[in-house]
């Protein structure tokens, strides 16, 4: 984390400090001003009622698990588990009975059954659970000629600071909610019938903005940046980016899940201006645009100089590094915000909780991460503090239960 700046962004003044901090600060306060005074007064009508936001439901059964393409909701929980010695693939299968039945209850406004608090059990608020299978989980089912071969570590970057706690796990629940009662409740009852079967590794928690605040934009982390505007969209590139088209019954409808809690350094970011920060990302904070357009969705001109002969967006912006231009190699960022309890002198324990689907971690998530880990601005504000990976098995129909193609 300490590596020296390259040259040419050093002469545009990133992390010279002073001066530009507080002039970069200034200019902050005038760009937040300006932006109040644009805001709406009355609600627009795609926000969601209050009312609605605890009945709202996600499908559960289908041929793609929910929770990758769905909509982000506002909390989630990832947690994962190590499997007991002798959780075999008969087990396994007994295990993933009990936990389905339990999603597609709660997800639907149905307590579990035998739940012990069924009234917790009746706002799903969008719920969806969504498993993820590590590689014990193949190795454990004796199966691991059937796990898709990019479901290995992802290999050591020297920006890694990775300590075990927020690594690894054989299988995954990640739960998410507009409500943070309804995804406490669903963390409980899951597992707690996991018992039998596995043991809690670790557990992340994380959060965006609550559901209805901002409808329909793109959400920030705790840089204040938006954060998943190049996202592919439904419909489109997510398709191809996303989703294992064919191959046998347990891989059709698959995805993979690429899950790195990376911390950010709230102290060293505050002292950056407002435009070097701007610098470092390659796009504005106030609307998302790339440093060479003016809306959040304009394409960003990599090329485009500027009077002093430098490219407008930094080489070393973290856009100009993670960028690709074929759409199948593209990543679905579905990340939350985590912010854990400050030090005693007040020194922030916040961060990502990055997540990216896509159908191919070595094709597509690796040749990124290489990328930023070589040479990307925010490293210098970023640390990677854990890394795990999971395949994220096809859904199943009313009746079946999710990873059945495989263990079945
Ligand atoms: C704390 C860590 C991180 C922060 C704060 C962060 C922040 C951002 C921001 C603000 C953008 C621009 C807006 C957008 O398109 O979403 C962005 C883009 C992107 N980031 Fe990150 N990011 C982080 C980690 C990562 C990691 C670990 C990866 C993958 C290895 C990654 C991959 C990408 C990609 C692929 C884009 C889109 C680039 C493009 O095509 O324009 N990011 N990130």
């Amino acid at each position: 984390m300490t590596e020296a700046i390259p040259r040419p962004v050093s002469r545009r003044g990133l992390l010279t400090g002073g001066v530009l901090a507080t002039g970069g600060a200034l200019a902050g306060a005038a760009a937040v001003t300006a932006a109040r005074a644009d805001r709406p007064a009355v609600r627009p009508p795609e926000a969601t009622l209050a009312a609605e936001v605890g009945t709202a439901v996600e499908p559960f059964y289908g041929p793609r698990q929910a929770g990758v393409a769905t909509e982000p909701q506002a909390h989630a929980a990832f947690v994962a588990l190590t499997l007991k010695p002798g959780t075999d693939r008969a087990a396994l299968g007994r295990m993933l009975r009990l936990l389905t039945d339990d999603a597609a209850r709660l997800t639907q406004g149905r307590p579990a059954l035998a739940d012990t608090e069924p009234e917790l059990g009746l706002l799903p608020a969008r719920l969806t659970v969504t498993f993820g299978f590590g590689p014990g989980l193949y190795r454990a089912a004796d199966l691991d000629d059937r796990r898709p071969a990019s479901v290995a570590d992802v290999p050591p970057f020297r920006i890694d600071r990775l300590q075990p706690r927020w690594s690894g796990g054989d299988l995954l629940l990640q739960i998410c909610a507009d409500d943070p009662l309804t995804v406490a409740h669903t963390q409980r009852v899951l597992v707690k019938d996991s018992r039998p079967f596995a043991t809690v590794r670790w557990v992340q928690q994380g959060f965006r903005r609550a559901a209805g605040a901002e409808p329909g934009r793109t959400q920030r982390n705790l840089f204040g940046q938006l954060d998943g505007t190049a996202n592919p969209k439904p419909g489109g590139p997510l398709e191809t980016a996303v989703w294992v088209p064919d191959g046998p019954d347990w891989l059709r409808d698959s995805t993979t899940l690429v899950v790195r809690r990376v911390s950010m350094n709230l102290e060293t970011w505050d002292l950056l201006g407002r435009t070097d920060r701007e610098l470092a990302v390659g796009r504005r904070l106030d609307t998302g645009a790339p440093l060479t357009g003016t809306d959040e969705h304009d394409e960003p001109d990599f090329a485009a100089l500027g009077p002093d002969g430098l490219t407008v967006i930094p080489d070393f912006s973290h856009v100009t590094r993670a960028h690709v231009t074929d759409d199948r190699l593209r990543l679905l960022r579905r990340p939350y915000n985590y912010d854990g309890i400050p030090t005693a002198n007040g020194t922030a324990d916040s961060g990502l909780i990055f997540a990216s689907y896509q159908a191919d971690i070595a094709q597509q998530f690796l040749p990124i991460q290489r990328r930023l880990a070589e040479r990307d601005l925010l490293n210098e504000w970023t640390t990677p503090i854990g890394s795990a990976v999971f395949a994220i098995p096809p859904g199943c129909p009313a009746g079946g239960w999710v990873g059945q193609q495989l263990l079945g």
